[in-house]
């Protein structure tokens, strides 16, 4: 089975801004919706791996609606939210429209993760939330993410993980498999949009693969969180000094 959204070469950018272009009024909802709202405390649980010290300058990559980077700024950080879908930035600025002027500053870019517009070492934290599975190239958005970091700054990777303990993989790849469509088919018309989840879990090296290629940059304090037994992965580290 294809999925229009989904292939291991350059086209896919593409696809998947097609994909969000579609989804992106409803991502909120669905999200709730897919996650039963966990995916609230995996975010939390991230904002709380980041340690933000006020005056952090912190770096959303993927940015979709704003979830991390709004509450990278109710932590105290300056945030930028990065994304190269307009029609997902749109709903983030709404979303930061509303809130109070106490978690400013904070500002959303429309940009592409592979060729980040921010020159070396700026960053003291960087995130991606469901965002490096999507690139079209995971060393070079890897790359891309190491490099706007300064050294001795922390890295946060959230996204669907791989459980390491079969039966609870096979259950939970069948809820992705036959559920996720659902969603993409009552909510945008298109079960794609959501089956593509799969697809790109399996090309994706997910919590394992990632810590690995922290360790090959030579991170330090790696840690994975293994949330709802590894269904979701959380990666951190520091840079090593320069
Ligand atoms: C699943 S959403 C995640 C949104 C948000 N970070 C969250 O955790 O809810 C993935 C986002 O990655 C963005 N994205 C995918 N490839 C990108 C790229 N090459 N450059 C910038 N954004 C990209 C999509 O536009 C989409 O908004």
């Amino acid at each position: 089975m294809t999925n229009k959204y989904f292939s291991n070469d350059p086209q896919r950018a593409g696809k998947v801004n097609d994909l969000f272009a579609i989804v992106a009024p409803r991502y909120d909802f669905i999200n709730d919706l897919q996650s039963f709202g966990l995916h609230r405390l995996w975010k939390a649980q991230l904002i709380r791996t980041a340690a933000v010290k006020p005056g952090d300058e912190a770096l959303d990559v993927c940015c979709g609606t704003g979830d991390i980077t709004l509450r990278l700024a109710a932590a105290g950080a300056r945030a930028t939210g990065l994304d190269f879908s307009r029609p997902m930035l749109d709903v983030a600025e709404k979303r930061a429209a509303i809130l109070p002027k106490l978690i400013r500053p904070l500002h959303f870019i429309q940009g592409d993760a592979l060729h980040l517009p921010f020159e070396s070492a700026r960053f003291d934290i960087v995130t991606v939330s469901y965002g490096l599975r999507n690139l079209a190239d995971f060393d070079a958005g890897l790359g891309e993410l190491i490099r706007v970091l300064r050294p001795g700054g922390r890295l946060l990777i959230l996204d669907f993980g791989k459980p390491a303990w079969a039966p609870w993989r096979w259950i939970y790849f069948q809820y992705l498999r036959w559920a996720c469509p659902v969603f993409g088919r009552l909510f945008c018309g298109d079960a794609d949009t959501h089956g593509y989840i799969l697809e790109s879990l399996k090309a994706y090296p997910a919590q394992n693969g990632v810590d690995q290629a922290l360790e090959a940059y030579g991170f330090q304090q790696r840690r994975i969180f293994n949330l709802v037994g590894g269904m979701m992965s959380l990666n951190s580290g520091c840079k090593p000094p320069a």
